[in-house]
């Protein structure tokens, strides 16, 4: 790749509507480091997988794979490689090697929390379980494979609602998005679903941070603009939003819309995907980061594939992995076959 061939492709990443995010002797100075990662991928056997959040440079330089949640997992257990570089951040690796025992997943970021997975731990489900012994628990992607272990499935923003109204069980206990578990239970009423909904109390620093008021005044501002909104935003956000959905989801909605303007409630990552791959398209207002997700550069990349330390090496003790497969393998069987688990939840016809 050369600088001039990168540089077309992320020209109309734009800084919150302004300037635009790069320039071609930004990208002359990324291409020796994308060309030497992608020389090392083919002599390594490895691919790298990046969720959509992460920057430009590493979707369209060296990512292999890039998606959702669910898709980078089922992706994850597609791959021949021997290598997975998981370029997101610390759970996602983790189900990557839970999927792949085999392989080596190897994480490049520097700081790959996230403050849903960080808000729980595996202990912590061992004593709800004791005060809540008639309850399926159900957590949410975003925790750790120690917590995997413990519940009795697990779900993704594209499939959380289609999945608990699956279960059986009428008594569920929503882990740990308190946000995610209040549109939950607003979702079952409003399907007409009766379930008694238990939920824990975390919350995603970037999607708590949008309220309604924000969004009547985008709208003010920007007339006929349509807001997508995910579903660990607040109700409030999700009641004023004409769409809510995984990022994926978010991506296929404007992909279809015959419209032309968008905002995001979302991290800045997706809207810079957004303009990549829909130039055409006005992606307006600022965005917010992810400092966990920004955490992954090139050079974090080059760096594990050229030799990764203990930290950057996803392990889980057999014990573990198995149980938080078990907890995975649940979700795979109640989305597989049923296209409507992938569907996000519109809530104004696109016109
Ligand atoms: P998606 O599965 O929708 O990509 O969400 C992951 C995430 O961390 C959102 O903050
Ligand atoms: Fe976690 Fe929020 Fe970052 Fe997603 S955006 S990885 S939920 S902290």
């Amino acid at each position: 790749m050369t600088g001039a061939e990168l540089f077309e492709k992320l020209k109309d990443v734009r800084i919150s509507g302004g300037a635009c995010a790069y320039t071609l002797e930004k990208c002359e100075a990324m291409v020796p480091l994308i060309n030497a990662i992608n020389a090392l991928k083919k002599q390594k056997n490895a691919v790298i997988l990046a969720h959509s959040y992460v920057s430009p440079e590493i979707l369209y330089g060296v990512a292999d794979y890039s998606g959702d949640s669910y898709g980078l997992a089922k992706d994850a257990t597609r791959t021949s490689a021997d290598i997975i570089v998981f370029a997101a951040v610390r759970f996602m690796a983790e189900t990557a090697k839970i999927l792949n025992p085999e392989k080596q997943v190897l994480i490049p970021g520097t700081d790959t929390g996230c403050t849903l997975a960080d808000a729980v731990t595996g202990a912590d489900v061992r004593r709800l379980r004791k005060e809540f012994p008639d309850h399926s628990f159900v957590c949410y992607i975003n925790t750790t494979a120690d917590v995997k272990a413990e519940c009795d499935v697990c779900v993704t923003s594209s499939n959380v609602y289609d999945i608990v109204e699956a279960i059986p069980n009428e008594k569920i206990f929503f882990l740990p998005d308190k946000l995610m578990g209040k549109n939950l239970q607003e979702e079952m009423i409003r399907r007409g679903v009766r379930k008694e909904i238990e939920i824990y109390d975390g919350v995603c620093y970037v999607h708590e941070q949008y309220d309604p008021e924000m969004v009547q005044f985008m709208r003010l501002k920007f007339p006929g603009v349509k807001v997508l909104s995910h579903p660990e935003c607040s109700p409030g956000v999700l009641h004023a939003s004409d769409y809510v959905g995984s990022t994926s989801q978010m991506l296929d909605y404007v992909r279809k819309s015959k419209d032309d303007r968008f905002v995001m409630l979302t991290e800045c990552g997706l809207s810079s995907r957004l303009m990549v791959e829909f130039p055409e398209k006005q992606i307006v207002g600022s965005c917010t980061m992810c400092k966990y997700m920004k955490s992954n550069t090139l050079e974090g990349i080059l760096r594990v594939l050229i030799k990764a330390r203990p930290q950057d090496v996803a392990e889980l003790s057999e014990d573990v992995r198995l149980r938080a497969k078990r907890c995975i393998d649940a979700m795979f069987e109640y989305t597989e076959g049923k296209a409507s688990a992938l569907r996000g939840v519109e809530l104004v016809e696109p016109s």
